[in-house]
């Protein structure tokens, strides 16, 4: 028996794969097809395809001509496969000329012509893009737009700010300081204007019937942040709070190791984020236009504690050091949150520095993310026997953004929220940046 393997992400299947794979079956007598994952097309730069792993298995599937169907998850898979299922035949289409030659040392490789005219990226090109504006002007917003051109089915049109901002990344873009004239002419916004703004921002928005990505803290307080959540659910539209974090894969592989019981019992959380470049200490610097400490860390910083522990904290503590009182700029501050079974600190600062690392600790070993652990691609499980330690690299590509933009842009297009940051989470940091606010349970420090 011939054994014929061959790969493809199949996304909106099209008539060029069928004759592929048909082709593909006639070169022997069995056929296996590997379909990639989603996690393994982001790292090869395919991101956002628009059906799931499974919708794509599915397709390939009903089309009959596959024997065996199996995913691609890995780099080197291939050979793996090919020793694995004793296979004899190689053959993807003819974009791939020369490119898996190496295989050749395992089995026979055919290249098959491609089929002219149709592809998955023309497929999806037929619909039509979301269109993004900005709101804001933060430093991190050319972040954004660069990462949006990764991302297949969105565009970002134009910027609401009070000052059009001289980067070259917004120089083609649409201008203007009136915010309904961006919301005309948009699907969706990105909001990244200063966190007292969010609010006002994200509500005038959603009443506009356009979808919201909203930098954390979307609002001040609990109330304000699920009464925003009611509003879009009422219209039917997604609000998603933007933790980048949330969505680094080995961010995720972390919390799914620690939450699967790997490390024991979790006793402690604690999450150190730092900065200086904000310069916020730096004498003459104007405070008004910038983010406090709180705003610009603790979202991300209290992510893994609420994701680890939950929400139902049952007490916690600031200890701030003001910058800038008046103006509630904080140079440092910690919070202690004490729950039933364990304890959590989060520090953060833009006006001192520290090692920015997280540290989960259990009742038999610890979680270990160097610093900046918000974006990371690496983490260690560390035990009481170093010889049980391990080491786990995931590819992360534009800390996250890339991978946030493509979660947003399927939310609007299945109207289901796709959020890695659960509504509870969401609206919890806006409570404590609240109570921050209110100087509730604050101890300062001089
Ligand atoms: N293929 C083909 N003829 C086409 C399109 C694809 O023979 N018109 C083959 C590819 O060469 C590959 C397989 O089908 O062996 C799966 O291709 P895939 O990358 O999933 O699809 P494309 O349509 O090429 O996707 P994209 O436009 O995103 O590159």
């Amino acid at each position: 028996m011939t054994k014929v393997i061959t790969y493809g992400t199949y996304d909106m299947l099209h008539y060029g794969h069928i004759r592929l794979l048909e082709r593909a079956k006639a070169l022997g007598d069995y056929l296996i097809v590997g379909v990639t994952s989603d996690d393994y097309d982001k790292t090869r730069g395919k991101i956002n395809n628009r059906q799931s792993l499974m919708e794509r298995i599915a397709a390939v599937e009903a089309t009959g001509i596959a024997d065996e169907i199996i995913v691609e998850e890995y780099e080197g898979q291939k050979i793996d496969d090919i020793r694995r299922f004793g296979v004899d035949i190689f053959t993807v289409g003819s974009d791939w000329v020369g490119y898996f030659d190496y295989l050749n040392e395992f089995c026979k490789v055919i290249y098959l012509p491609r089929t002219e005219g149709v592809s998955s990226s023309e497929v999806r090109a037929e619909k039509r893009k979301l269109r993004i504006g900005l709101v804001g002007s933060a430093v991190f917003r050319t972040k954004f737009i660069n990462e949006s051109k990764y991302v297949n089915g969105v565009e970002i049109i134009g910027v609401y700010a009070s000052h059009p901002g001289d980067e070259p990344e917004v120089a083609d873009l649409f201008y203007t300081d009136v915010y309904d004239e961006l919301l005309d002419k948009v699907d969706a916004v990105y909001i990244i204007s200063k966190p007292e703004y969010h609010y006002r921002h994200t509500k005038q928005a959603l009443e506009a019937g356009k979808h919201v990505l909203c930098e954390s803290p979307i609002a001040y307080s609990r109330e304000e942040c699920k009464g925003l959540y009611d509003l879009a659910a009422e219209k039917k539209l997604i609000l998603m709070d933007a933790i980048k974090t949330a969505y680094s894969t080995a961010y995720e592989r972390l919390l799914l190791m620690a939450k699967g019981g790997r490390i024991g019992k979790i006793v402690s959380v604690d999450a150190v984020c730092t900065s200086l470049r904000d310069g916020i200490s730096i004498e003459g610097t104007d405070l008004s236009k910038k983010w406090n400490s709180m705003c610009g860390w603790a979202p991300a910083a209290m992510l893994p504690v609420f994701q680890i522990f939950g929400t139902d904290y049952k007490d916690k503590i600031f200890y701030t050091k003001f910058q800038d009182k008046e103006k509630n700029i904080d140079a440092f501050t910690k919070v202690d949150f004490v729950y039933p079974s364990g304890v959590a600190t989060v520090k953060v600062a833009k006006g001192a520095k520290a090692e920015g690392e997280l540290i989960i600790a259990g009742t038999k070993g610890y979680i270990y993310v160097p610093a900046p652990w918000w974006k990371t691609d690496y983490f260690e499980l560390r035990y009481e026997n170093v010889e049980d330690n391990k080491r786990f690299f995931y590819q992360l590509d534009g800390e996250g953004i890339r991978y946030e933009i493509v979660a947003f842009a399927k939310a609007v297009e299945s109207g289901k929220n796709m959020s890695y940051v659960s509504e509870e989470i969401s609206e919890t940091i806006a409570e404590v940046i609240g109570d921050f606010n209110a100087r509730k349970n604050m101890i300062e420090l001089l």
